[in-house]
C-alpha cells in the first residue's frame, strides 16, 4: 500500500532486449523496495521507442515531456544498465540526451547486467556526466551481475540478492533526504 509520506523511486529498465537480465535486476530490487515501503514507478524503455537524440527535433517526441516529469519528479531514479562495449547502452544514454534537466539533483543508483566480470566499471562515466551535467548524487553502490548470476530468469547468486537489499535500504534513506529537502 502506498504511504504519502514515504519517498517514489523511478525504475528504469535500459534494455531494449526481450530477454534481458537488469531487467531482472529491477524487478528484484521493487521487490525489495516495496518491502520496505518505498512506492515504486516502473519505466521499461521497452515501452518507449525514443528517435536518436539529434539536438534539435528529437526533442519534439510527444512522450518526452511524461517521461521527463517522471524522472523530474521521482525522489530517487534506479536503472537497470546493459553494459555494452564497456559502457552503458546507447538506450539509456540517449534517454538522458533527450531528458537532459529532468535529471538536475536527482538521486541516481545503477544495476549492471554484463557478459564478463572485467567490465565493472562501465558505468563510471556515465555516474560522472551525471555529477558533472547535472549535479546528480550517485549512490556510492551499485549491482554488477553476470550471466552465471542468473538462472532461469531467477537470481541465483545469493551475494547479488544481499547487494540488492543493501541498495534497496540505501536508495530509500537518499530518496527520504532528497524528498525532504527539495
Ligand atoms: C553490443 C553488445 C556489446 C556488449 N559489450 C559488452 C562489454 O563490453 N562487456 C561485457 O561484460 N559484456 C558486454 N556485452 C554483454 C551484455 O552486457 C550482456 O548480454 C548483458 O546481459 C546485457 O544486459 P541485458 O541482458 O539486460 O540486456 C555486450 C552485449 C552486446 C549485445
Amino acid at each position: 500500500m502506498s504511504q504519502t509520506s514515504n519517498p517514489s523511486i523511478l525504475l528504469i529498465s535500459g534494455s531494449l532486449n526481450p530477454d534481458s537480465n537488469s531487467r531482472i535486476l529491477v524487478h528484484a530490487i521493487e521487490q525489495a523496495l516495496q518491502t520496505l515501503d518505498v512506492q515504486t514507478r516502473f519505466l521499461d524503455l521497452r515501452d518507449y521507442p525514443l528517435p536518436f537524440c539529434d539536438g534539435d527535433s528529437a526533442y519534439n517526441d510527444p512522450r518526452l515531456p511524461e517521461l521527463s516529469a517522471m524522472i523530474r519528479e521521482a525522489d530517487a531514479i534506479l536503472i537497470g544498465i546493459p553494459v555494452y562495449n564497456f559502457d552503458i547502452n546507447a538506450a539509456v544514454k540517449n534517454l538522458v540526451e533527450l531528458t537532459g534537466s529532468a535529471w538536475e539533483n536527482q538521486v541516481v543508483g545503477f544495476l549492471c547486467a554484463a557478459g564478463g566480470r572485467s567490465s565493472y566499471m562501465s558505468v563510471m562515466n556515465f555516474g560522472n556526466d551525471l555529477m558533472l551535467d547535472f549535479r546528480c548524487l550517485i549512490i556510492p553502490r551499485f549491482i554488477y551481475a553476470v550471466g552465471n548470476d542468473f538462472l532461469d530468469s531467477n537470481i541465483q547468486n545469493a551475494d547479488i540478492q544481499d547487494r540488492i537489499q543493501t541498495l534497496a535500504k540505501e536508495a530509500k534513506q537518499l530518496a527520504l533526504y532528497r524528498k525532504t529537502t527539495r
